[in-house]
């Protein structure tokens, strides 16, 4: 059994910096392979100062010789893996079935699941979840729900896929008029879309579960690219403020049809603060000046939806559940912040205080909205530090971060990222082969 493969999953509500991650370690890879979410994630990589915001296409399309494998798991939107295979075209990047493979088993993300999250969401108001309005959940529950999914391989069948397409739009429309008194999707629009769909990738539909069990057989290496991060996992995040599908390490055999063994070396993803987009219980959050501070800094908007992202500390609580829930084996640190400036310090939160009580490990069943911090201060530094290469370079202040950082989730810190550039890393504890390549 290979156990040279690598999943690198976000632990904390996304954003992490997976992309940057990733492309780090696809050089060593022979696959790199979503398994979980879908367009919801916004994956960026920046190679020579040009940034690439992948979506649905795994990051390691911007590597040759990497087979990209968007498996079973994925909510597939059919229309934004065309815009963006046809956007790294123009870039000068090739993409054909050298070198993607869409799992046929993956479930299509249709208008009428974009139509359902948009109309939910509005009908909640308040209450909403504040979703990337992707149709994630309503394609999930289709697919739950078996009569009204469609598989990306029915693509592979024109004629039967359209039929299909109008008979479930005329389904949908009924159910949004009875409960939204919404206009009516054209069923025949959306099946011509669909003869243009099967047209641009029949020839990448594949199964890509047998590809990767034979891959593993032949001891090829298989990178997995988590999407989301954990705590937006649909059953061990903050429920229901989560995502619809398994992100976690846990998520990978069943997402991308590979024994739970294939799953590697877990390595976790997180930012030295805190960040969350839409709606949901977030403890250490700064809806003030210094959260205002951190979004700047860390540039903390959408890649998706362009939402200004929600900041705050560093929540070691949240991040040790997310540890020990995938058996993450090595943390890849990235935004380690660039002279935080006006911060004197900068805060971990090491328990929470319920009804006068300590907390010091994270519970599911925490009424997260009412929980109080606590938290360690350090100092902060006022360097900046994108050139730093080594840890030693480091301002001894954010080395001392680092270091607690290690301490508080008892893991080594493989990686620090100080900034966007490939090269701008540091490699610190890390034994994950093939991560020096980050900075090549
Ligand atoms: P990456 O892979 C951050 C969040 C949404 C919302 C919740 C449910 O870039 O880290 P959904 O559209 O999935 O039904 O929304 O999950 N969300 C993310 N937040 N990064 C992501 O992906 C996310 N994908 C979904 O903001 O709160
Ligand atoms: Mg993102």
């Amino acid at each position: 059994m290979a156990t040279q493969n690598v999943t690198v999953i976000g632990l904390q509500w996304g954003d992490e910096g997976k992309g940057k991650v990733v492309d780090a370690l696809a050089p060593s890879c022979r696959y790199v392979v979503r398994y979980c979410g879908g367009a919801n994630a916004g994956h960026t990589v920046t190679v020579d100062g040009e940034r690439f915001a992948m979506h649905l296409i795994p990051c390691g399309i911007l590597n040759k010789g990497v087979m990209n494998v968007v498996a079973n798991g994925v909510a597939f939107d059919p229309a934004v893996a065309i815009e963006e295979i046809q956007a790294l075209r123009r870039r000068g990047f090739a993409v054909g079935p050298e070198n993607l493979l869409i799992s046929a088993a993956a479930h299509l993300a249709m208008p009428w699941h974009k139509q359902a999250d948009r109309l939910s969401e509005e009908a909640l108001g308040g209450g909403r979840i504040g979703t990337t309005g992707r149709g994630i959940g309503p394609c999930y529950g289709d697919k739950a729900n078996r009569s009204t999914a469609i598989r990306v391989g029915e693509l592979l069948d024109a004629e039967r896929v359209a039929g299909r397409i109008e008979h479930i739009t005329e389904l949908k429309n009924r159910a949004f008029q009875a409960l939204y008194g919404a206009a009516p999707l054209d069923g025949r629009d959306i099946a011509q879309q669909a003869g243009q769909w099967s047209a641009e990738l029949s020839s990448m539909i594949g199964d890509s579960g047998s590809l990767l069990r034979r891959a593993i057989q032949q001891g090829r290496r298989i990178l997995f690219e988590g999407g989301q991060g954990s705590m937006l996992d649909v059953d061990h995040g903050t429920y229901p403020f989560v995502t619809s599908s398994s992100v976690t390490a846990c998520g990978v055999p069943v997402g991308a049809g590979v024994p739970p063994k294939a799953v590697g070396t877990v390595l976790g993803v997180i930012k030295c603060y805190s960040s969350r987009v839409g709606q949901g219980p977030f403890p250490t959050e700064q809806n003030n000046a210094i959260g205002d501070l951190i979004r700047q800094r860390g540039n903390e908007y959408g890649t998706t939806t362009g939402r200004p992202r929600r900041c705050g500390w560093f929540d070691a609580l949240a991040v040790r559940y997310a540890v020990e829930l995938s058996g993450v084996d090595e943390l890849a640190l990235s935004l380690l912040m660039d002279g935080p400036g006006r911060l004197e310090t900068f805060r971990i939160c090491v328990g929470y205080r319920l009804n006068n009580r300590m907390v010091e490990q994270y519970d599911p069943s925490l009424p997260l909205d009412r929980v109080e911090c606590v938290y360690e201060d350090l100092p902060a530094w006022q360097e900046p530090i994108g050139e730093a290469r080594t840890f030693e370079q480091l301002p001894q202040a954010a080395r001392r971060y680092v270091d607690r950082l290690e301490q508080l989730l008892d893991r080594p810190v493989g990686l620090i990222s100080v900034g966007l550039g490939r090269r701008q890393t540091i490699l610190h504890h890390t034994h994950v082969p093939g991560l020096d390549l980050a900075v090549r």
